[in-house]
């Protein structure tokens, strides 16, 4: 895995090599702000070697004649070594994105989830016979799209792997997957263990490097057949463009300013603690934080009150400290963006908590639960995504008046609503423009269950069932029955 200098090495057609330039890139430990790693940087003529392996494994490898069932075992074996070396991957997470062990122990038993779940629905996608006339047998064929490129971010770096590799294997495609460039090096652990789990040559290839240099040449490759992309909204609008030279099939899943909705009917502790839960869980960078706190107004100064009072216990603290709740923000270019979105809030609503940088810490990328309230649904801070510890709360006067406020955003991906009222309840559900809603609770994420955004949120859906389907295509075979001649001509 590693060169005789320590260099992280890539991942080509089943070999560890260095890159063409010899180029590396430094990987850090965000609460130290210490290198923790080299890592060979990949550029366009690296990206050929890789597309080119899974091009040749796709067409003409042993993963061609590879069986639904021997697709799954592959699977399984990757989901029994994730879980073997649970602790050596969580800690490693929780080092190099700065999140909670406990948080990373959890993101790790996910995507060993997702190895299984992928694992077991290989063998479970059949074709279908079509209801055409007597005379003929029409089928329909699921067949893997082809080379997939998977491109990944820095929030959840293994588990976003995994939610594409996963059904993209099942599927019978073969990958060049690019991690995003703060955190590569779980994905290059899981990897190790590839040729063990048995995984021919070149069917995964793993990428390193940065978005123009690294992800453009795979989004513009002519032997790419898909790209499955998580990361910013901005990129994803970029990767549709550039895709559309090669018609590729794109699926992706972006941005968010979800919405999180309090009744004054529901669960006291229960709506402090979601709320909190909701946008502060792994930093606040989480695609479908509930950073739009919407807050009936009969109970909204006492809520404002409360959140602060307890954002103000929530621990902050070393990732691998298991007492600890929040811990720094992935990097100084993101730690940055989200103190100029606080500088930007401090002109736009009140601060209720927060703020600042935590006292004791005079290292790492560290910032304050932070809660704005009095906040306009116009203000850039309800707008705009900011991915860190920012919460805004936006108070509302009716039902009408939350769902106009929650669906007044470009937005889409997911949504909360807090009420012992079904009835209610169950309306704002069906108001609600986004791809996931919750009731009376915030981001649990079920394997089972599609995941993906309404509007500027994204396209398609991962996970469940769906996940698949995003990995295959439909082949209509039409059989002649008839033994008679056509007789046109
Ligand atoms: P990004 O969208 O630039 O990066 C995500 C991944 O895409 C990385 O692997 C990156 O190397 C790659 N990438 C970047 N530019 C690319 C391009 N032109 N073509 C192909 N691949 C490219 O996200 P970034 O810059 O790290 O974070 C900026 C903001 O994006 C965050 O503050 C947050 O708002 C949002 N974001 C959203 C995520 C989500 O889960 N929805 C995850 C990460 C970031
Ligand atoms: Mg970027």
């Amino acid at each position: 895995m590693r060169s005789a200098q320590g260099v992280y090495q890539l991942y080509i057609d089943g070999k560890w090599v260095n890159s063409i330039s010899g180029d590396t890139f430094a990987v850090y430990d965000p609460a130290t702000e210490e290198v923790m790693a080299q890592v060979a940087e990949a550029s366009a003529a690296d990206i050929d070697l890789a597309v080119q392996a899974a091009r040749r494994a796709f067409d003409a490898g042993p993963w061609a004649k590879s069986t639904p069932f021997s697709r799954a075992h592959i699977l399984f074996k990757l989901a029994s070594k994730v879980r073997e070396q649970l602790a050596s991957l969580a800690e490693v997470e929780a080092i190099n994105t700065g999140k909670p062990i406990v948080e990373a122990e959890g993101d790790i038993d996910a995507v060993a989830e997702v190895f299984e779940y992928y694992g077991g629905l290989a063998t479970k996608i059949p074709g279908q016979v079509n209801p055409v006339s007597s005379d003929a047998l029409s089928l329909s064929l699921r067949e893997p799209i082809g080379v997939a490129g998977l491109i990944v971010p820095w929030n959840y770096p293994l588990l976003m792997a995994a939610w594409k590799l996963a059904p993209a294997l099942a599927a019978g495609c073969t990958c060049v997957l690019k991690p995003a460039e703060q955190t590569p090096l779980t994905t290059m652990m899981l990897a190790q263990w590839f040729e063990e789990a048995g995984l021919p040559a070149g069917v995964v290839n793993i990428v390193n490097g940065f978005g123009e240099s690294c992800g453009v040449p795979i989004v513009e490759h002519p032997s790419v057949d898909k790209i499955a992309f998580t990361g910013s909204t901005e990129v994803g609008k970029s990767i549709v463009k550039r895709a559309a030279d090669t018609l590729k099939r794109v699926t992706l899943e972006l941005g968010g300013k979800s919405p999180n909705i309090f009744f004054a009917d529901a669960d006291w502790e229960a709506s402090i603690d979601g709320a909190l839960f909701g946008v502060f869980i792994n930093q606040g960078e989480v695609c479908s934080a509930g950073s739009r706190i919407l807050v009936e107004k009969k109970i909204y100064s006492k809520f404002v009150e409360a959140m602060a009072e307890k954002a103000k216990t929530i621990r902050i603290g070393a990732p691998l400290d298991r007492a600890t709740k929040l811990g720094p923000v992935i990097s100084r270019d993101q730690y940055e963006r989200v103190n100029s979105y606080i500088a930007i809030g401090r002109g736009e609503a009140k601060l209720a908590s927060g703020g600042g940088r935590p006292k004791g810490f005079d290292k790492g990328y560290y910032i304050e639960p932070t809660i704005f309230y009095d906040v306009d649904n116009t203000a850039r801070i309800a707008r705009e995504e900011i991915f860190g510890p920012v919460a805004t709360v936006i108070p509302f006067d009716s039902e009408a008046d939350a769902i106009q406020i929650a669906n007044d955003t470009p937005y889409g991906l997911a949504a909360a609503v807090w009420s012992r009222d079904i009835y209610k309840a169950f309306r704002v559900v069906k108001s609600l423009r986004a791809g996931i809603v919750w009731v009376n609770h915030m981001q649990p994420t079920c394997v089972e269950a599609p995941w993906g955004g309404y509007k500027q949120s994204g396209i398609g859906r991962e996970l469940g069932p769906w996940g698949i389907e995003e990995y295959l295509e439909t082949k209509q075979v039409h059989i002649n029955l008839s033994e008679k001649p056509i007789g046109w001509y």
